[in-house]
Protein backbone atom coordinates (compact mmCIF):
# COMPACT_ATOMS: atom_id res chain seq x y z
CA UNK A 1 0.00 0.00 0.00
CA UNK A 2 1.24 3.98 -0.87
CA UNK A 3 -0.20 6.72 0.77
CA UNK A 4 0.27 10.47 -0.34
CA UNK A 5 0.57 12.54 3.11
CA UNK A 6 -0.99 15.96 3.43
CA UNK A 7 -0.38 17.93 6.50
CA UNK A 8 -1.86 21.84 6.64
CA UNK A 9 -3.45 22.20 10.17
CA UNK A 10 -0.85 25.44 11.37
CA UNK A 11 2.07 27.26 9.52
CA UNK A 12 3.62 24.20 7.39
CA UNK A 13 2.46 22.75 4.21
CA UNK A 14 4.08 19.15 4.12
CA UNK A 15 3.47 15.98 1.75
CA UNK A 16 4.73 13.03 2.12
CA UNK A 17 4.69 9.59 -0.16
CA UNK A 18 5.11 6.26 2.03
CA UNK A 19 5.31 3.22 0.67
CA UNK A 20 4.45 0.26 3.59
CA UNK A 21 7.15 -2.22 1.57
CA UNK A 22 9.23 0.47 0.56
CA UNK A 23 9.09 3.60 3.48
CA UNK A 24 9.03 6.69 3.03
CA UNK A 25 9.36 7.73 -0.76
CA UNK A 26 9.81 11.49 -0.56
CA UNK A 27 8.38 14.53 1.12
CA UNK A 28 8.19 17.86 0.68
CA UNK A 29 7.43 20.45 3.07
CA UNK A 30 6.93 24.57 3.22
CA UNK A 31 7.40 26.58 6.51
CA UNK A 32 5.47 29.62 6.52
CA UNK A 33 7.84 31.03 9.26
CA UNK A 34 8.57 33.89 7.21
CA UNK A 35 4.98 35.00 6.36
CA UNK A 36 4.04 35.39 10.13
CA UNK A 37 7.13 36.93 11.27
CA UNK A 38 6.29 40.47 11.30
CA UNK A 39 3.06 39.59 12.87
CA UNK A 40 4.48 37.85 16.20
CA UNK A 41 2.66 34.89 15.75
CA UNK A 42 0.60 33.03 13.26
CA UNK A 43 -2.53 34.68 11.39
CA UNK A 44 -4.84 31.57 10.23
CA UNK A 45 -6.44 33.61 7.32
CA UNK A 46 -2.64 34.85 5.58
CA UNK A 47 -2.00 30.19 6.76
CA UNK A 48 -4.84 29.20 5.04
CA UNK A 49 -4.18 31.54 1.71
CA UNK A 50 -0.73 30.45 1.27
CA UNK A 51 -1.45 26.38 1.96
CA UNK A 52 -3.63 27.05 -1.36
CA UNK A 53 -0.71 28.33 -3.01
CA UNK A 54 1.54 26.18 -1.90
CA UNK A 55 -0.17 22.77 -1.40
CA UNK A 56 -0.35 21.59 -5.52
CA UNK A 57 3.06 22.61 -6.32
CA UNK A 58 4.16 20.46 -3.58
CA UNK A 59 2.06 17.82 -4.24
CA UNK A 60 3.72 17.68 -7.44
CA UNK A 61 7.11 18.34 -6.13
CA UNK A 62 6.63 14.99 -3.69
CA UNK A 63 5.37 12.69 -6.66
CA UNK A 64 8.42 13.85 -8.71
CA UNK A 65 10.77 13.37 -6.32
CA UNK A 66 9.28 9.72 -5.31
CA UNK A 67 9.25 9.09 -9.18
CA UNK A 68 6.09 7.65 -8.77
CA UNK A 69 2.60 7.98 -10.60
CA UNK A 70 -0.56 8.87 -9.13
CA UNK A 71 -1.70 5.64 -10.46
CA UNK A 72 0.31 3.82 -8.23
CA UNK A 73 -1.15 5.64 -4.98
CA UNK A 74 -3.99 3.60 -3.20
CA UNK A 75 -4.76 6.20 -0.87
CA UNK A 76 -4.96 9.79 0.54
CA UNK A 77 -4.54 10.86 3.77
CA UNK A 78 -4.73 14.52 5.18
CA UNK A 79 -4.98 16.26 8.83
CA UNK A 80 -8.49 16.62 9.94
CA UNK A 81 -7.68 18.29 13.27
CA UNK A 82 -6.74 19.85 15.67
CA UNK A 83 -5.54 22.63 13.94
CA UNK A 84 -7.12 26.09 12.38
CA UNK A 85 -9.60 25.47 10.85
CA UNK A 86 -9.14 27.06 7.35
CA UNK A 87 -5.94 25.93 6.83
CA UNK A 88 -7.06 22.20 7.93
CA UNK A 89 -9.93 22.76 5.35
CA UNK A 90 -7.26 23.81 2.69
CA UNK A 91 -6.03 20.33 3.27
CA UNK A 92 -9.27 18.32 3.21
CA UNK A 93 -10.83 20.00 0.70
CA UNK A 94 -7.09 18.72 -1.70
CA UNK A 95 -6.80 15.94 -0.41
CA UNK A 96 -10.66 14.70 -0.40
CA UNK A 97 -10.56 16.17 -3.63
CA UNK A 98 -7.73 15.04 -5.36
CA UNK A 99 -8.64 11.01 -3.77
CA UNK A 100 -12.11 11.34 -5.53
CA UNK A 101 -9.84 12.31 -8.80
CA UNK A 102 -7.73 9.36 -8.34
CA UNK A 103 -10.65 6.44 -7.73
CA UNK A 104 -9.10 6.25 -4.33
CA UNK A 105 -9.97 6.09 -1.19
CA UNK A 106 -9.27 9.34 1.49
CA UNK A 107 -8.75 9.23 5.30
CA UNK A 108 -8.52 11.60 8.02
CA UNK A 109 -5.64 12.00 10.39
CA UNK A 110 -5.39 13.03 13.90
CA UNK A 111 -2.37 15.53 13.77
CA UNK A 112 -1.49 14.49 17.10
CA UNK A 113 -1.40 11.02 16.64
CA UNK A 114 0.77 12.04 13.23
CA UNK A 115 3.12 13.49 16.09
CA UNK A 116 3.10 10.18 18.26
CA UNK A 117 4.18 8.07 15.21
CA UNK A 118 6.82 10.10 13.88
CA UNK A 119 9.49 7.57 15.37
CA UNK A 120 7.63 4.97 14.03
CA UNK A 121 9.81 6.22 10.57
CA UNK A 122 12.99 5.87 11.72
CA UNK A 123 15.40 3.00 11.33
CA UNK A 124 14.80 1.87 15.47
CA UNK A 125 11.70 2.35 15.82
CA UNK A 126 10.14 2.03 19.58
CA UNK A 127 7.79 -1.03 20.46
CA UNK A 128 4.79 -0.50 22.06
CA UNK A 129 3.66 0.54 25.24
CA UNK A 130 5.27 3.85 25.30
CA UNK A 131 4.76 7.00 27.26
CA UNK A 132 4.87 10.13 24.61
CA UNK A 133 5.79 13.63 25.59
CA UNK A 134 4.28 16.01 22.92
CA UNK A 135 5.60 19.10 22.97
CA UNK A 136 5.45 21.68 20.35
CA UNK A 137 3.83 24.89 20.18
CA UNK A 138 0.33 24.23 20.13
CA UNK A 139 0.55 21.68 22.57
CA UNK A 140 1.79 19.60 25.58
CA UNK A 141 0.77 16.21 26.26
CA UNK A 142 1.92 13.13 28.11
CA UNK A 143 0.08 10.03 26.68
CA UNK A 144 -0.06 6.48 27.65
CA UNK A 145 0.33 4.84 23.67
CA UNK A 146 -0.04 1.19 24.08
CA UNK A 147 -0.69 0.86 20.00
CA UNK A 148 -1.87 2.62 16.99
CA UNK A 149 -5.21 4.53 17.90
CA UNK A 150 -4.96 3.41 21.43
CA UNK A 151 -4.10 6.60 23.63
CA UNK A 152 -4.95 7.59 27.21
CA UNK A 153 -3.89 11.23 27.91
CA UNK A 154 -2.29 11.20 31.32
CA UNK A 155 -1.73 15.10 31.69
CA UNK A 156 -1.91 17.95 29.58
CA UNK A 157 -1.19 21.99 29.56
CA UNK A 158 -4.25 23.78 31.33
CA UNK A 159 -2.72 26.66 29.60
CA UNK A 160 0.33 27.51 27.59
CA UNK A 161 1.99 24.89 25.32
CA UNK A 162 5.63 25.04 26.29
CA UNK A 163 6.64 26.11 22.83
CA UNK A 164 4.20 29.10 23.43
CA UNK A 165 5.82 29.80 26.62
CA UNK A 166 9.11 29.91 25.18
CA UNK A 167 8.07 32.73 22.41
CA UNK A 168 5.89 34.79 24.36
CA UNK A 169 9.12 35.13 26.75
CA UNK A 170 11.52 35.50 24.05
CA UNK A 171 8.81 38.46 22.35
CA UNK A 172 9.58 39.90 25.80
CA UNK A 173 13.03 39.77 25.41
CA UNK A 174 12.79 41.38 22.10
CA UNK A 175 13.89 38.11 20.27
CA UNK A 176 12.08 37.51 17.01
CA UNK A 177 9.43 34.62 15.96
CA UNK A 178 9.10 31.63 16.75
CA UNK A 179 11.69 32.77 19.56
CA UNK A 180 12.14 29.58 21.06
CA UNK A 181 15.36 28.51 19.10
CA UNK A 182 16.19 31.91 19.61
CA UNK A 183 15.83 32.23 23.54
CA UNK A 184 17.99 28.87 23.45
CA UNK A 185 20.77 30.36 22.04
CA UNK A 186 20.62 33.48 24.28
CA UNK A 187 20.28 30.84 27.27
CA UNK A 188 23.25 29.15 26.17
CA UNK A 189 25.54 32.26 26.85
CA UNK A 190 23.82 32.75 30.44
CA UNK A 191 25.09 31.20 33.84
CA UNK A 192 22.97 29.02 35.71
CA UNK A 193 21.18 29.68 39.21
CA UNK A 194 22.02 33.37 39.31
CA UNK A 195 17.96 33.52 39.21
CA UNK A 196 15.87 30.32 40.30
CA UNK A 197 12.33 29.94 38.38
CA UNK A 198 9.20 28.00 39.86
CA UNK A 199 8.91 24.56 38.44
CA UNK A 200 4.87 25.05 38.13
CA UNK A 201 2.68 22.34 39.30
CA UNK A 202 5.64 20.11 40.50
CA UNK A 203 4.43 20.45 44.16
CA UNK A 204 1.23 17.90 43.79
CA UNK A 205 0.36 14.83 42.17
CA UNK A 206 -0.90 15.05 38.65
CA UNK A 207 0.78 15.35 35.29
CA UNK A 208 -0.74 18.79 33.81
CA UNK A 209 1.71 20.87 33.26
CA UNK A 210 0.96 24.75 33.52
CA UNK A 211 3.80 27.34 31.89
CA UNK A 212 1.61 30.82 31.30
CA UNK A 213 3.41 31.75 35.18
CA UNK A 214 6.50 31.04 33.74
CA UNK A 215 6.11 34.01 31.36
CA UNK A 216 5.01 36.60 33.91
CA UNK A 217 7.68 35.65 35.80
CA UNK A 218 9.93 36.22 33.50
CA UNK A 219 8.21 39.52 32.34
CA UNK A 220 8.94 40.31 36.38
CA UNK A 221 12.80 39.44 36.55
CA UNK A 222 13.19 41.51 33.22
CA UNK A 223 11.49 44.37 34.84
CA UNK A 224 13.67 43.99 37.91
CA UNK A 225 17.10 43.67 36.30
CA UNK A 226 17.24 44.50 32.78
CA UNK A 227 19.01 43.67 29.58
CA UNK A 228 21.90 43.25 31.52
CA UNK A 229 20.78 39.86 32.95
CA UNK A 230 18.87 38.55 29.46
CA UNK A 231 21.17 35.46 29.58
CA UNK A 232 20.95 34.99 32.96
CA UNK A 233 17.14 35.36 32.60
CA UNK A 234 16.46 33.43 29.53
CA UNK A 235 19.04 30.45 30.83
CA UNK A 236 16.82 30.33 34.42
CA UNK A 237 13.50 30.17 32.17
CA UNK A 238 14.70 27.37 30.28
CA UNK A 239 16.18 25.36 33.08
CA UNK A 240 12.33 25.96 34.57
CA UNK A 241 10.62 24.23 31.43
CA UNK A 242 12.94 21.44 30.77
CA UNK A 243 13.01 20.67 34.98
CA UNK A 244 9.79 20.96 34.65
CA UNK A 245 8.82 18.23 31.74
CA UNK A 246 11.81 16.08 33.56
CA UNK A 247 9.75 15.63 36.30
CA UNK A 248 6.91 14.96 34.80
CA UNK A 249 8.21 12.31 32.35
CA UNK A 250 9.32 10.86 35.04
CA UNK A 251 6.17 10.78 37.19
CA UNK A 252 4.71 9.19 33.96
CA UNK A 253 6.75 6.55 33.12
CA UNK A 254 6.37 5.56 37.40
CA UNK A 255 3.13 5.84 36.95
CA UNK A 256 2.51 3.63 33.95
CA UNK A 257 5.63 1.16 34.91
CA UNK A 258 6.92 1.57 31.18
CA UNK A 259 10.28 1.94 30.04
CA UNK A 260 10.42 3.49 26.82
CA UNK A 261 9.66 7.54 26.57
CA UNK A 262 8.96 9.27 23.02
CA UNK A 263 9.25 12.48 22.63
CA UNK A 264 8.21 14.44 20.06
CA UNK A 265 7.43 18.21 18.81
CA UNK A 266 8.90 21.37 17.82
CA UNK A 267 10.63 22.43 21.43
CA UNK A 268 11.89 18.74 21.39
CA UNK A 269 14.79 19.93 19.48
CA UNK A 270 15.92 21.91 22.57
CA UNK A 271 19.32 20.59 23.84
CA UNK A 272 19.13 20.64 27.59
CA UNK A 273 16.11 19.10 27.30
CA UNK A 274 17.67 16.00 25.32
CA UNK A 275 20.17 15.94 27.55
CA UNK A 276 18.44 15.84 30.57
CA UNK A 277 16.16 12.96 29.33
CA UNK A 278 19.00 11.45 28.41
CA UNK A 279 20.42 11.24 31.56
CA UNK A 280 17.19 10.67 33.29
CA UNK A 281 16.66 7.42 31.15
CA UNK A 282 20.00 6.15 31.47
CA UNK A 283 19.36 6.13 35.21
CA UNK A 284 16.58 4.10 34.96
CA UNK A 285 17.75 1.88 32.54
CA UNK A 286 15.16 3.19 29.74
CA UNK A 287 15.52 4.38 26.32
CA UNK A 288 14.21 7.57 24.79
CA UNK A 289 13.33 7.60 21.14
CA UNK A 290 12.96 11.13 19.06
CA UNK A 291 11.71 11.32 15.46
CA UNK A 292 14.91 12.69 13.38
CA UNK A 293 14.75 16.44 13.59
CA UNK A 294 12.60 17.57 10.25
CA UNK A 295 10.03 14.90 11.44
CA UNK A 296 9.78 16.52 15.11
CA UNK A 297 8.23 19.49 13.55
CA UNK A 298 5.08 19.54 11.26
CA UNK A 299 4.91 17.32 8.00
CA UNK A 300 3.47 15.04 5.69
CA UNK A 301 5.16 12.11 6.41
CA UNK A 302 3.84 11.15 9.43
CA UNK A 303 0.17 11.99 8.16
CA UNK A 304 1.36 9.63 5.85
CA UNK A 305 2.31 6.96 7.85
CA UNK A 306 -0.84 7.45 10.62
CA UNK A 307 -2.79 7.77 7.43
CA UNK A 308 -1.74 4.18 6.04
CA UNK A 309 -2.35 2.05 9.17
CA UNK A 310 -5.95 3.21 9.45
CA UNK A 311 -6.07 2.74 5.79
CA UNK A 312 -4.96 -0.27 5.89
CA UNK A 313 -7.61 -1.22 8.52
CA UNK A 314 -10.70 -0.50 5.70
CA UNK A 315 -11.36 3.65 7.16
CA UNK A 316 -12.41 5.73 4.80
CA UNK A 317 -13.75 9.09 4.99
CA UNK A 318 -16.70 9.44 3.21
CA UNK A 319 -17.13 12.53 0.39
CA UNK A 320 -17.71 15.25 2.39
CA UNK A 321 -15.49 17.70 4.18
CA UNK A 322 -14.64 17.82 7.15
CA UNK A 323 -12.46 19.92 10.02
CA UNK A 324 -11.96 19.42 13.86
CA UNK A 325 -10.51 22.18 15.19
CA UNK A 326 -10.97 20.48 18.44
CA UNK A 327 -10.96 17.12 18.80
CA UNK A 328 -9.53 15.15 21.38
CA UNK A 329 -7.51 12.42 20.82
CA UNK A 330 -8.17 9.74 23.22
CA UNK A 331 -11.92 9.94 21.25
CA UNK A 332 -9.68 7.73 18.73
CA UNK A 333 -9.90 3.91 18.29
CA UNK A 334 -8.19 1.30 17.22
CA UNK A 335 -7.69 1.19 12.81
CA UNK A 336 -10.72 -0.46 11.99
CA UNK A 337 -12.40 -0.85 15.58
O1 LIG B 1 5.94 21.39 16.42
P1 LIG B 1 6.21 22.79 16.00
O2 LIG B 1 7.12 23.03 14.82
O3 LIG B 1 4.92 23.55 15.62
C1 LIG B 1 3.73 23.45 16.28
O4 LIG B 1 3.57 24.20 17.26
O5 LIG B 1 2.90 22.61 15.86
O6 LIG B 1 6.79 23.55 17.27
C2 LIG B 1 7.23 24.87 17.20
C3 LIG B 1 7.58 25.33 18.60
C4 LIG B 1 7.78 26.82 18.69
O7 LIG B 1 7.08 27.28 19.81
C5 LIG B 1 9.28 26.98 18.84
O8 LIG B 1 9.66 28.13 19.53
C6 LIG B 1 9.63 25.72 19.62
O9 LIG B 1 8.83 24.72 19.02
N1 LIG B 1 11.06 25.37 19.52
C7 LIG B 1 11.92 25.38 20.56
C8 LIG B 1 13.20 25.01 20.05
N2 LIG B 1 13.06 24.79 18.71
C9 LIG B 1 11.74 25.00 18.42
N3 LIG B 1 11.74 25.67 21.85
C10 LIG B 1 12.80 25.58 22.67
N4 LIG B 1 14.04 25.24 22.28
C11 LIG B 1 14.28 24.95 20.98
N5 LIG B 1 15.52 24.62 20.60
ZN1 LIG C 1 2.23 19.80 15.32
Amino acid sequence: MRVLGIETSCDETGIAIYDEREGLLSHALYSQVKLHADYGGVVPELASRDHVRKLVPLVRQALADAKVDPQSLDGVAYTAGPGLIGALLVGACAGRSLAYAWGIPAVAVHHMEGHLLAPMLEETPPAFPFVALLVSGGHTMLVRVDGIGQYQVLGESIDDAAGEAFDKTAKLMGLDYPGGPLLAKLAAQGSAGRFKFPRPMTDRPGLDFSFSGLKTFAANTIAAHGEEALADIARAFEDAVVDTLAIKCRRALDQTGLKRLVVAGGVSANRHLRAQLAEMMAKRGGEVFYPRPEFCTDNGAMIAYAGLQRLKAGETQPLAVKGQPRWPLDQLSAPGA
